[in-house]
Formats: structure tokens, sequence, C-alpha cells
């Protein structure tokens, strides 16, 4: 299980993760929602270890990887998406992938220098990679050097590469932004698939709500580094934080909904944004 306590970072005076407590269970997809700004991708840089925290703990099956670098995260199980900038532009897709699953089983089970293993090993990777990229359904540009790529097929690697990983915790944050109307499919039919293995837990930052409803296990909202609400999505879809920050639903109209006030400090109507 993933664990975060207290969770916190400041950038000078201003707190963009603020105290965030929360658990992640095996075989749950959470849903990450809230504003522009609100502080979702931060806590993704906080648990990979891409930023280091103010203060708060982050903890992985009881283990403490607060002081741990991203590299030892990632090989304790924590699986967040390569930026492209870590990869090689100059080598093939297909290269690419092949090196990210060496470096999953080299830490798994390093072998000597024979050269037999080191040949079997190759095709091996090779067919694992290629398997990889049929995933994402990009096995046709496997021998593009990634420098070329157009955007989408770039956000389509990223999560290729996360697949290589094989993961315990995989954390997706906005994965089909930038895509087509053919490629988002392909990569939320990876999540479903994800969703089957009920040892992976799944962490999904996503602004399309009706992506949210359909995959959500939990629903736990972020707004001003705070978590403002954590529940079953048709609940937390219903509450008022939610109505007004997605559908634009006033505080006057939230309060009728549910007959309760609104929430103090709640985001501007209409203003999220997609990001590009
Ligand atoms: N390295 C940084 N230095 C200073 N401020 C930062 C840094 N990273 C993030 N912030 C600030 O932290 C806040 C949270 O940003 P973050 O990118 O986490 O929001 P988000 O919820 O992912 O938003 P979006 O939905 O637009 O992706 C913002 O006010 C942002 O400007
Ligand atoms: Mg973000």
């Amino acid at each position: 299980m993933l664990e975060t306590q207290d969770l916190t970072v400041r950038f000078g005076g201003h707190v963009a993760v603020n105290a965030v407590s929360c658990r992640f269970e095996p075989g749950t997809l959470t849903a990450i929602v809230g504003p522009n700004g609100a502080g979702k991708t931060t806590y993704f840089n906080l648990i990979s270890g891409q930023l280091r925290a103010t203060a708060g703990r982050v903890r992985l099956n009881g283990q403490d990887l607060s002081a741990l670098p991203a590299s030892a995260r990632t090989r304790a199980g924590l699986g967040r998406a390569f930026q492209l900038t870590n990869l090689f532009p100059n080598l093939s897709v297909l290269e690419n992938v092949r090196l990210a699953v060496q470096a999953t089983r080299e830490g798994a089970h390093r072998r000597g220098l024979d050269l037999f293993s080191i040949w079997s090993d190759h095709g091996q990777l090779t067919q694992r990679a290629r398997e990889i990229l049929a995933s994402v359904a990009m096995g046709a540009q496997e021998a593009m050097a990634v420098a070329s790529l157009p955007h989408g097929d770039q956000r389509k690697l990223e999560v290729a590469l996360l697949m290589a990983l094989e993961p315990q915790v995989y954390m997706f944050d906005e994965p089909t932004a930038g895509m087509s109307h053919d490629e988002a499919p392909v990569i939320l039919n990876l999540i479903r698939a994800l969703k089957k293995d009920r040892s992976k837990t799944i962490l999904l930052v996503e602004h399309k709500m009706d992506v949210v409803r359909e995959l959500a296990d939990r629903i736990i909202v972020l707004h001003n580094g705070a978590l403002v609400a954590d529940g079953p999505p048709a609940e937390v879809i219903a509450s008022p934080v939610v109505q007004q920050a997605y559908l634009g639903v006033g505080p006057q109209d939230a309060c009728a909904q549910d007959g309760t006030p609104p929430q103090p400090g709640l985001p501007p109507r209409g203003g999220r944004r997609t990001n590009p």
C-alpha cells in the first residue's frame, strides 16, 4: 500500500501541497481531480521523488521512501511516466523501450557476462519491447527516432515506458492530454486492462470527468494544495466543491442541490483549463 502522511511542499511563501495524508490500496484506481494549479502534478512529483518534500512522509508497503531519490523510488515500485527528456532522442522507439525493459530486468536479476545469455536476453527483451509497443498501438513506429515523433506518439511512448517498468504503483498525469480522438482510447484501454490486475495501485490525474466517472473506484479532490474531498465517485462528483470546479455550478446552485452551505475558498467559476 502507498501512503502519504502530511506531505507538504512550500515554494517560497506558497504552499503547493499542504499536509496531504492519503492511502492508496492495491487493486484500486484513484482519480485525483481539482482545478488548475491545485497541486496535483506537484503531489505526484513529491511521491515519485522528482521533488523533495518540505515536510511529511511517503511510504510504500511500510517502507519509508521519503529520503530516497527518484531512481530508488522507481526501483521500490513507484512508476511515474518518464519525461521524454530522459530518453535517447536519436535512438529508435524500439531501442528506447528495450532499454527500459532491460533496466527493469537487470535490477531484478543481473546475470554474468555470458555471451549466450546476453544474446538470448536480447531476443527476449526485444520481444517484450514489441509487445509493449503493440499495446499502445505504436508497432508501426518502432524504427522512428524518438526526436521525430509527433506529440501524440510521444505521449503514448511515455505510457509505453511506464509499462516497461512494471511498477506496483502507476501514476498517470493527464495521460491523454494532447492526443487525438484515435489515440486517447488506446491509452484508456490500457488503463482499463491494468485495472484488472488486482495487485496494481493506479493513480490518475484527469480533468475529463467522463473518464473519471468510468474508471475511478475513488476520487480525491485537491484544492489550493489541500485534500478537500475523498470518497466514492458518485458522492464526490455530487459534492459542491467538484460541482463548482468542474461543472461551473455557482455556490448558490451547489447550495440548492444538497441543502448544505457552500465550502469557503472555492476556485473561481470556469477557472479551469486543459493542459496543452
Ligand atoms: N517548481 C516550482 N516552483 C514554484 N512553484 C511551483 C513549482 N511547481 C509547481 N508550482 C506551483 O504549485 C502550484 C501547483 O501546481 P501544479 O502543477 O501541481 O498544479 P496542477 O494541479 O497539476 O495543475 P494543472 O491541472 O494545471 O496541471 C501552482 O501554483 C504552481 O505554480
Ligand atoms: Mg498538472
